[in-house]
Order: C-alpha cells, then sequence, then structure tokens
C-alpha cells in the first residue's frame, strides 16, 4: 500500500485528498489555484489546523505567481486566504510568515523565497510529526487503549499526524493495542476519517457515538485520552473539534489521562485564554443533514459550532516537537 498521503507539494502543485468523499472514494486533486485551495478549506476538503496552515503556505506562493508581481493584489488574496477559517490559528502563522517574509525582498526574488518558506514549512511540519509521536510514546503505557476525537493523522498533517501519529508509532512499538474513536458529528471527522485512516493501518479501531464515552469510561475501557488541537492560548485553554470539552470533563471524573498533542505551530502566544479564541460556527444544515439526508425537520433552528474551548487546568499534559509539558501551563 503507497504511503497514505493527505498533501503532497510537486514544486509547482499541491495535491490533496478530498476528504469530503471519504471513505467511499479516495480521491487525489491538483491545483495550481489559490481559489480551489481556499474553497477547500471552506469545505473540509482540506482540513485540520497543521494541514490548513501548510495549504494556506502554498495557495499564497500558487497566489503570487499569478499576479504578475502586483504586490497590493497579492497582499488582498493573502487577507482571503487567512480568513478562509478563523479557528485554527496554523493558517494565519502560514500566511503571515510569508507576508513577513516578502517584506524586504525585491519582486525578482519573491518567488523562490516564498517557495522556500513553504517548503520548510511543509517539511518542518512532517518533522515535528515524528518528533511529537517520540515524544508522545513515553505516556503510553502497555498494552493500552486510547480514546481520541476527530481526525488527526496523515489526513490533516504533512507527515504522520499528531494524536494519530503518537498513536500509530504507540501502535508500532506494542503499546497501544486499541483506539477508540468518537464519530465526531456532524461531520464525522472519526467516522469517515479516522475509523478509516485505522483501518488502512491495521491499527485496531472502536468507533462510539459521541454521546457513548461516558459510558466506556466507566467501563474501564480507557487509559488514557489523546487528541489533536486547533489553538492552544498561553494558559493551555485549547480550541479543538467540538465535543472535546466534554471528554475532558468526563477524563477528569474518571482520573483518566488527557492528553493534546499540537505542534508548536498550534501554539498561540499572543493569545492569553480561550476566551480570545474565535470560534468558528458553521452551516445549520450540517446539522440537519447526515451526509445529505435530511435528519430533522427541515426549518430546525440549530447550533453548530465547529470548535469548543477546554480549560487548560482540564489537559493533564501538551505533548509537542519540543517535548511534554505539564502545568502550570504558561506558553507565552
Ligand atoms: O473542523 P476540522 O475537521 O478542521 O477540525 C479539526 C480538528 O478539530 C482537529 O482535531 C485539529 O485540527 C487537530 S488536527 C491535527
Amino acid at each position: 500500500m503507497p504511503e497514505l498521503r493527505g498533501l503532497h507539494w510537486d514544486g509547482s502543485a499541491l495535491h490533496f485528498i478530498e476528504q469530503t468523499l471519504l471513505p467511499e472514494q479516495l480521491e487525489h486533486v491538483k491545483t495550481q489555484d489559490w481559489r480551489v485551495l481556499v474553497d477547500a478549506i471552506k469545505r473540509l476538503a482540506i482540513r485540520g489546523a497543521p494541514a490548513i496552515g501548510v495549504a494556506g503556505a502554498f495557495a499564497s506562493l500558487l497566489a503570487w505567481r499569478e499576479v504578475d508581481k502586483d504586490r497590493s493584489k497579492w497582499l488582498d488574496i493573502l487577507d482571503v486566504i487567512e480568513d478562509a477559517r478563523p479557528t485554527a490559528v496554523n493558517l494565519s502563522y502560514a500566511v503571515k510568515l510569508l507576508r513577513d517574509a516578502s517584506q524586504s525582498i525585491s519582486d525578482d526574488a519573491l518567488d523562490e523565497l516564498l517557495t522556500a518558506k513553504a517548503e520548510a514549512l511543509a517539511i518542518r511540519d512532517e518533522e515535528m510529526c515524528e518528533e511529537m509521536a517520540a515524544h508522545g510514546l513515553e505516556l503510553i503505557p502497555e498494552d493500552a487503549s486510547a480514546l481520541t476525537h476527530c481526525n488527526t493523522g496523515a489526513l490533516v498533517t504533512y507527515g504522520i499526524g499528531t494524536a494519530l501519529g503518537v498513536l500509530r508509532r504507540g501502535h508500532d512499538t506494542g503499546k497501544v493495542k486499541r483506539v477508540y474513536a468518537c464519530e465526531a458529528r456532524p461531520l464525522g471527522q472519526g467516522s469517515r476519517l479516522t475509523i478509516w485512516e485505522l483501518d488502512q493501518l491495521g491499527i485496531p479501531g472502536t468507533l462510539l457515538s459521541d454521546s457513548a464515552a461516558g459510558r466506556l469510561m466507566q467501563e474501564g475501557l480507557v487509559d488514557f485520552v489523546i487528541l489533536g488541537a486547533d489553538r492552544i492560548a498561553s494558559n493551555g485553554d485549547t480550541a479543538n473539534k467540538v465535543g472535546t470539552f466534554n471528554l475532558a470533563v468526563l477524563a477528569k471524573r474518571f482520573g483518566i489521562p488527557f492528553y493534546v498533542a499540537a505542534p508548536s505551530t498550534t501554539f498561540d502566544p499572543s493569545t492569553a485564554s480561550g476566551d480570545d479564541i474565535v470560534v468558528e460556527m458553521r452551516a445549520a444544515d450540517e446539522v440537519r443533514n447526515c451526509r445529505d439526508r435530511l435528519v430533522t425537520i427541515p426549518h430546525a433552528e440549530v447550533y453548530n459550532p465547529a470548535f469548543d474551548i477546554t480549560p487548560g487546568e482540564l489537559v493533564t499534559a501538551f505533548v509537542s516537537e519540543a517535548g511534554v509539558h505539564r502545568p502550570p501551563y504558561s506558553f507565552a
């Protein structure tokens, strides 16, 4: 089986897996058009914090290649790219990286510099996944069963993933025996993507509805929880897929370690606490429907935050490429 890669840059175009079609169809899209990437990020065809950062960097580069050295036009496009999704800091981090790099360089040299920056970001993302996994292994007991949420593997990074990368290496080394995955309604990042990725990797996986997590923990079936993040404030408050907060509260209730794995590009020292994180609200139809089939009355009013905020005090430890971080948290 070829290595699963959610994103691949070939020097002139970005290839991505159209995640909305999974698990039924594995379709690769190749594009040199920044608009296609912005649309893919908005539709969650490319999703997950590190992946939208990497895609945002290549979108910024591709936009420069299109504007015929018109810097003001390019800077306007960068704002559009940055606004594609608000919560994951990786996207604004990546766009800012390229914007800042452009400031003291001639038009003629800019393509080369932006290419180097975007490629370095992607390669570093891949390396950070392995480094995170190596640090995360320290936290995993023998014969462990883990609970995870959303989808944090190869689809959403340039490497093996964040939390799922830790679990993958945990399974390779024989420590992780089973991964429980919440379905992550409404869009099913757990049921459609994580369970599929686990299956591709040969890791035993069990799917549960989001509301079954309490019962699972009560039965003593979870040794630790590990999941990813979209933005980590300097006090450790963590934005991640909606439902994460519920799991953290439950884990506290049952004394189960609750870990967050994320690269440094997801830590946001300029955000003091979760109160300052913008939580993306998404369309009502995502909840009214399940895979395009109406599951309620057509005019049901809907509350659909894509993320929630888990207070840092509920996080047992963070795992980044730099190591394991324990409380008290101060990522400023
Ligand atoms: O709305 P999504 O699917 O982009 O949400 C993604 C998540 O919440 C992930 O858990 C997070 O980005 C970490 S991905 C390594």
